[in-house]
């Protein structure tokens, strides 16, 4: 689908009431139960390192009254707990794997060394720990983690492993935004899921998932259907994450009410941006923030215009609201604005009967595609002739969106990303550096973020040399 049907569909419905959950297997009623938090992961300092333990394990849950599902979760049994650190912290994660078979655990968006970037090389055998050292040092975001095991990344993901990774910058605390985590900051996870009649996940069947992506019918806040959430009458931050393996959000309220994107993948937005509605592809991030004060006692809705599907209520509590504004500028990235430019590379997305590469090639663990040179800007072009869009990401950068199809890049994308959704016909440039080394043997990748497409070999290896 093309960018304008995209947006079409987008500005049209918002005053279509949205529908709710059809045909799921849920006997409890929507929308009546809470919305879950993933727990903060606590760490212990060991000579001025923040020491993560992550357990990579087996749980089940149950999605549906009564039914267990299996999954798989990373210290819960579905989802995982959320990473927050500050920019500067030097962080060891401790990942230990339980599960009954190989798995890997890439932290996406961070801006590490392909040696603690957790790609496909780097596997973690059944029953092993894997330790990833890094310090940090970015704008504040949200990024994530999940796995990236060679071909059965999709899976992994379905099954549940998948988890926040929140940065803290001296900025973003001394700016006046909601920051109060679960209460006025609140993450929310999205994703779709499809299932057997028994309850447990139906994961991939075929050649025509593996095209079109994994898709289902019932959408998680959070690993949870239909929940709500309450909050008070004052500015509330959503950072919201599409954890689904193939599907598009257009993420809106119900009534088209106005609200402020802040932050992108990669960085917060130079200054918030006012607006009704937005895409987010898989991968991507996006962190906004509603005003509720004008609102008490209220209930709203977040839904995909998409599909026409609520995701979550939004109960306003009704107290004395507290009134407060939006900083007007956020954000300043400096380094970007006086790249000197060595380099372009040309990335072509294919997809054909059967077929998906990138360049007329697909991922192989023993060939590395180009090799980049630390501290050097770069302009990626990114063309995708084939009929459907395609979340385009690279490991170890934050990048800017310079051009799509030669034009100016969409208002919400004026900070950092890491995940940029290329539409059919399109072809978008991307200003790109990268800040650490990646060798050989751990290299970086690039990628479509549909997870059965990147699975199927629509995937390229990197390495950044000094
Ligand atoms: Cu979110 Cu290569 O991954
Ligand atoms: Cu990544
Ligand atoms: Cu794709």
């Amino acid at each position: 689908m093309k960018r304008r049907n995209f947006l079409k569909l987008g500005t049209t419905f918002a005053l279509v009431p949205l529908l709710g959950q059809a045909g799921t297997k849920s006997s409890v009623k929507p929308f009546s139960q809470k919305l879950p938090i993933p727990r903060l992961a606590s760490y212990r300092m060991k000579n001025g390192v923040k020491i993560f333990d992550l357990k990579i394990q087996e749980g089940e849950k149950q999605f549906f009254k009564g039914v267990d599902t299996d999954t798989y979760g990373v210290n819960a049994d579905y989802l995982g707990e959320t990473i927050r650190v500050h920019d500067g912290d030097r962080v060891r994660i401790n990942v230990q794997n339980d599960l009954d078979e190989m798995t890997t655990l890439h932290w996406h968006g961070l801006k590490v060394s392909g040696t603690s970037d957790g790609g496909p090389h780097s596997t973690i055998p059944k029953g092993t720990t894997w330790q990833a050292d890094m310090t940090i040092g970015q704008h504040a975001s949200t990024c994530w983690y999940h796995p990236h095991t060679k071909g059965q990344t999709g899976r992994q993901v379905f099954m549940g492993m998948a988890g926040l990774f929140i940065i803290d910058d001296p900025a973003s605390t001394r700016l006046p935004l909601p920051d109060h985590y679960g209460v006025n900051d609140i993450p929310l996870v999205i994703q779709d899921r499809r299932f057997y009649a028994d309850g447990q996940f139906m994961y991939k069947q075929g050649m025509h998932d593996t095209m079109m992506g994994v898709t289902g019918d019932t959408r998680l806040v959070n690993g949870m259907i239909d929940p709500y959430v309450e909050v008070d009458p004052e500015q509330v931050r959503f950072r919201i994450l599409n954890g689904s393996n193939a599907r598009i959000y257009n993420l809106m309220l119900d009534g088209g009410y106005l609200f402020h994107q802040i932050a992108s993948d990669s960085s917060l937005l130079p200054e918030p941006v006012a607006l009704k509605n937005f895409m987010l592809a898989p991968g991507e991030r996006a962190e906004i923030v509603m005003d509720f004060s004008q609102h008490p006692g209220k209930t709203f809705y977040l839904g995909d215009g998409l599909d026409q599907k609520r995701l979550l209520k939004i109960v306003v509590r009704d107290r004395k609201p507290i009134r407060t504004t939006l900083p007007e500028k956020l954000v300043k990235i400096e380094d970007y604005a006086h790249a000197k430019v060595a380099k372009r590379r040309q990335f072509t997305l294919n997809m054909a009967m059967g077929y998906l590469g990138i360049n007329e090639k697909q991922m192989q663990m023993d060939r590395i595609d180009e090799v980049v040179k630390k501290d050097t800007f770069e302009i990626w072009e990114i063309w995708n002739p084939s009929p459907r869009p395609h979340p385009f990401h690279v490991h170890g950068t934050g990048f800017k969106v310079l051009s799509r199809d030669g034009k100016t890049p969409l208002i919400n994308e004026t900070g950092l990303k890491d995940t940029v959704l290329v539409y059919s016909r399109e072809k978008v440039e991307i200003l790109v550096v990268f800040r650490h080394l990646a060798p050989a043997e751990r290299p970086y990748m690039y990628h479509c973020h549909i997870l059965e497409h990147e699975d199927a070999g629509m995937m390229g290896q990197f390495v950044v040399e000094a």
